[in-house]
């Protein structure tokens, strides 16, 4: 029996197939290298270069009797998939879709899926989102991640497969060397501390007037690692049959504004983040904090590393690693 990762040299598939392989699983890992590399910290795992809708899925799934598949593959751009709708709905829900049901025809019965944030838009007010909140997504990221929900549901409905999708909040940190490093970057922290290493100049504070007490957006950050481990933790419940065809949030219900995250930075390097304010960036909800008591009721959420300063810390030790194998590789 083993696990099939899709995008498993994406950044938090990266981390997972990690942990799962540091925990004696016997790991398969497909992706397709489109927004990704190779990474030999992945030793013993077995890799294809493939994308979710190849015919080699039906050979790796009765290869390796594949009983579980986590599935991490997907584009992650909110702005480019307002540009690109298209695209979202083809590669993150069609392909999806199909790849479901080809699994599900060829005996997996048990689905771990990456859904996010994002399904819940633009929410009234800076409570903690619980998951039976209205779903109201307002980009074609985010309305392609919940139309898989759905789908994960109703298939569930009708037969044997069973899901546990979890919606990730804003996921940074890292493990090692396995951290983030998307092209081009979006990501707040990534983006500050490249502009604090001298790699990016200067840092941009996309609004100063949204509803929150210094108002920057405030966003609920969770360490990779605890989130990665959420998914090691679903493998139990699939066992236990308990907690299924379900969606979970991933935070910590504890949100930080942008400007809190910048303090972080300056506590954790020593050296303030060269910074200037900027306009708002479209689609950014004021707040958005998870209600996670569903995720840690069930033990599915065991926080480890809740302290943002040590999700500074990491991401901080990987960025500079990266940037010097970066400068090596030249
Ligand atoms: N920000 C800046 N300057 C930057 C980059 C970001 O001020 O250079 C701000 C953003 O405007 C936002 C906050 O920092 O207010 C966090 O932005 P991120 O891009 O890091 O994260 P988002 O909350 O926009 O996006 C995350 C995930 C998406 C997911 C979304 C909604 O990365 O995949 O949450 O759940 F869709």
């Amino acid at each position: 029996m083993a696990i099939l990762v899709t995008g498993c040299f994406g950044y938090i598939g990266a981390i997972c197939s990690k942990l799962l392989l540091e925990q004696g699983y016997e790991v398969v890992g497909i992706d397709n290298l489109s927004r990704s590399r190779q990474r030999a910290e992945l030793e013993g795992m077995t890799f294809y270069q493939s994308c979710i809708q190849d015919d080699v899925i039906e050979e790796i799934v009765t290869k390796h009797e594949i009983d579980t598949v986590m599935h991490f593959a997907a584009f992650i751009e909110v702005a480019e998939s307002v540009e690109k709708p298209e695209l979202y709905y083809e590669n993150n829900y069609l392909k999806t879709k199909s790849f479901i049901d080809k699994l599900a025809e060829l005996g997996v019965k048990q689905f771990v899926f990456s859904s996010t944030a994002a399904v819940y838009g633009m929410p009234a007010g800076n409570e903690p989102l619980r998951e039976d909140r209205p779903l109201e997504p307002i980009n074609p990221y985010g309305e392609n991640k919940l139309a898989v929900e759905k789908y994960l549901q109703e298939k569930s409905s009708r037969s044997d497969f069973k899901y546990i999708a979890f919606r990730y909040f804003n996921v940074a940190g890292a493990y090692g060397e396995l951290g983030e490093e998307h092209d081009p970057e979006t990501h707040l922290i990534p983006i500050a501390l490249d502009a604090l290493l001298g790699q990016r100049q200067g840092f941009k504070i996309f609004g100063s007037d949204y509803d929150t007490a210094d108002g920057t957006a405030v966003r609920d950050y969770v360490h990779v690692v605890d989130l990665a481990r959420s998914h090691i933790n679903a493998l139990a419940l699939f066992q236990e049959e308990r907690g299924l065809n379900e969606a979970y949030n991933l935070g910590y219900k504890h949100g930080f504004s942008i400007l809190e995250i910048l303090e972080a930075i300056e506590r954790v390097a020593g050296k303030p983040v060269p910074a200037e304010q900027a306009e708002r960036r479209a689609g950014d909800p004021d707040a958005l904090v998870a209600d996670n008591t569903k995720a840690l009721e069930i033990g599915l959420l065991q926080p480890e590393f809740d302290s943002i300063d040590k999700i500074i810390e990491d991401a901080l030790a990987h960025r500079v690693k990266f940037h010097a194998n970066k400068a090596k590789a030249l």
